[in-house]
């Protein structure tokens, strides 16, 4: 069974709460979502290998360490993953960014696709699949088949907030996936929506309703 990584740095736990907060309007909605994207990130990144160097100070010679080259992809789940990218691309700025687009249907909460556009190399990439929200779990699970459908090995998943059951499900479809996330809420409402969670993600974000 993948692990979850519940991410209780503190600055992590405040912008959240700023976040959650329906007074929080769209400007200051992104700004927080990019910056904890960020700071997030530092924690998904934690395993990365490093190698020895020698490096040339002014001083002397140091041993010191750089990231064995790894090639890294950003897989943002449309719209609302959207948000998280830049944040990200702070800290690793040599990642590739695909595109997943789906959409929950109202009705019946399954994932609908619209759009796919990978790297063309995601089997030599560590993926990190990115989306605020993580409800019934459907579109992160999908999303992760379609990056194993084209060969995809080594995945990772971080959002902002899960619901217990939407864990639950991507630990049962994708148990080689681990997720990281800022916050595991109480439980899902009648609509599929996380409570208390923070709303519409897409619809914060991007000020549409
Ligand atoms: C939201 C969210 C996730 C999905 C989570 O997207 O960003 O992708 O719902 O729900 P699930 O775990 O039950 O699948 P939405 O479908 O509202 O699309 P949007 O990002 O375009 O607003
Ligand atoms: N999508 C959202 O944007 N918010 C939720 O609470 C659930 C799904």
């Amino acid at each position: 069974m993948a692990d979850v990584h519940v991410l209780n740095h503190p600055l992590i736990q405040h912008k959240l709460s700023l976040i959650r907060d329906e007074r929080t309007g769209s400007k200051e909605f992104r700004e927080l979502v990019e910056e904890v994207a960020m700071l997030m990130a530092y924690e998904v990144t934690r395993d990365f290998a490093l190698q020895e160097i020698e490096v040339k100070t002014p001083v002397a010679f140091a041993k010191s360490k750089v990231l064995v080259g790894r090639k890294v992809g950003l897989v943002p789940i449309l719209r609302a993953g959207l948000g998280m990218v830049d944040g990200m691309l702070r800290l690793i700025p040599a990642a590739k960014v695909g595109h997943v687009g789906l959409y929950r249907d109202p009705e019946t909460l399954l994932p609908v696709e619209y759009y796919c556009k990978l790297p063309s190399d995601i089997a030599e990439r560590d993926l990190i699949v990115i989306d605020p929200m993580l409800a019934t779990g459907g579109s992160a699970s999908a999303a992760i088949m379609f990056l194993k459908d084209r060969g995809a090995k080594n995945i990772k998943l971080m959002c902002l907030i899960a619901a217990p059951e939407g864990v639950l499900a991507v630990q049962n479809a994708h148990p080689d996936v681990d997720i990281f996330v800022a916050a595991v809420d109480e439980r899902l409402n009648e609509h599929g929506y996380i409570v208390p969670g923070l709303g519409d993600a897409g619809d914060r974000l991007f000020g549409t309703k």
